[in-house]
């Protein structure tokens, strides 16, 4: 058995529109998407199994789905909160999008679910749905506050990242994909691994997405996180995991060490780098290490509007028209070379909100 084949992206493909995440994910993946994407497109893969063992908000997941890149799909996560919003989309969506219609996102109701414990998949899939939207920049820890905080003095307020009708429908749409999604595993990634592994896969047909929890400030983010002795072992995992796989971590000094020995036969560690609002500070912000034989040679994929333009202006071979920018919010936009942006969207296609 071989895996199936895509041609490469030719630069006059139409350019696939983005389907987000109905949660928003404290160092979710969304802008990492088309990336992955561009990497199975180089190397002519379509895999017939997709694994994220760290899913959060299932960004690049749903992307690849919606590409239809991959064929099947299988996600894990520690949290069950987490784990069963996922199970709860593919499994029983019309339940959970009726009671978001129903709910208020009012300072009591944030109080009611930081506190109740759900006795059902679908309790934990509506704590986790009302959280990540109510909590400040969707953090599920016991770290983040509300909104606009307990006094609700902020321009900002709780319920100013509830569109009820918008959630609802990435919902739907993600939701339609659920034929095509194996399993959500509610549990470790060892585990997870170790069950894929069983199921019999050829090398070519797996890959695996990892993004696991930060290197630094993982507890301020997630009810889960490493300690140094996994993200040693997820180290150590990679040469045995038997399928082509890209891992993105922060670019912490520690994790961008323990990678660049290039042991296990990674063949790529690259740093991705953003700017500075103001366009002016480059650092690295992504670690990617995976052992496909080809990665997308921009590894530049964040960048500001301003050094963009600054960019262009330099190298006028290099023209502005060349560029694609995607507005990914009232501040920043992304620029990618044209190359990597036939992977993109049009910005009209986008909605962050
Ligand atoms: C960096 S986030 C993933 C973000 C995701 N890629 C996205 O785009 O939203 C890491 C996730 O790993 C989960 N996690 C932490 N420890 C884990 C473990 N031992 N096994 C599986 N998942 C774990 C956290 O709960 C968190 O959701």
């Amino acid at each position: 058995m071989s895996s199936s084949r895509v041609p490469s992206a030719g630069r006059r493909q139409r350019r696939p529109d983005v389907l987000l995440s109905p949660l928003r994910y404290p160092g979710g993946k969304r802008r990492l998407a088309p990336y992955v994407a561009e990497a199975l497109r180089l190397n002519g893969l379509r895999p017939r199994l997709y694994v994220e063992p760290f899913a959060g908000g299932a960004s690049v997941a749903i992307q690849l789905l919606h590409e239809n890149l991959v064929e099947q799909v299988v996600l894990g996560e520690k949290d069950p909160m987490v784990a069963g919003f996922w199970k709860a989309v593919f499994t029983d969506h019309e339940q959970l999008i009726a009671r978001l219609q129903k709910l208020k996102p009012t300072l009591e109701n944030w109080e009611y679910y930081r506190s109740m414990r759900p006795r059902t998949v679908l309790g934990w899939a509506v704590k986790c749905l009302f959280l990540n939207r109510t909590s400040f920049s969707g953090i599920l820890s016991p770290t983040a506050g509300p909104i606009g905080g307990r006094s609700q003095a902020s321009e900002h307020r709780i319920d100013c990242r509830f569109p009820v009708e918008r959630l609802a429908n990435r919902i739907r749409q993600i939701a339609a994909f659920a034929d095509r999604v194996l399993l959500v595993h509610e549990g470790d990634w060892r585990d997870l691994i170790e069950h894929v592994q069983k199921l019999g896969y050829e090398r070519d047909q797996v890959f695996y997405y990892l993004d696991p929890p930060f290197y630094e400030k993982a507890d301020r983010l997630y009810r889960y996180y490493f300690h140094e002795r996994d993200h040693q072992e997820l180290h150590d995992t990679l040469g045995k995991l038997g399928g082509n796989y890209i891992l993105s971590y922060d670019a912490a000094e520690p994790i961008v060490r323990r990678y660049s020995a290039h042991a296990n036969g990674t063949r790529h560690v690259e740093l991705l780098y953003s700017a500075t609002r103001r366009g002016e500070l480059i650092k690295a912000r992504e670690l990617i290490v995976s052992n496909l034989p080809r990665l997308p040679e921009h590894t530049r994929l964040w960048r500001s509007k301003r050094e963009a333009v600054s960019h262009a202006l330099r190298a006028p071979d290099e023209s502005v028209a060349a560029m694609e920018a995607v507005a990914l919010d009232g501040r920043e936009a992304l620029f990618l070379p044209a190359a990597l942006a036939d992977a993109q969207v049009s910005p009209a296609s986008l909605d962050v909100r």
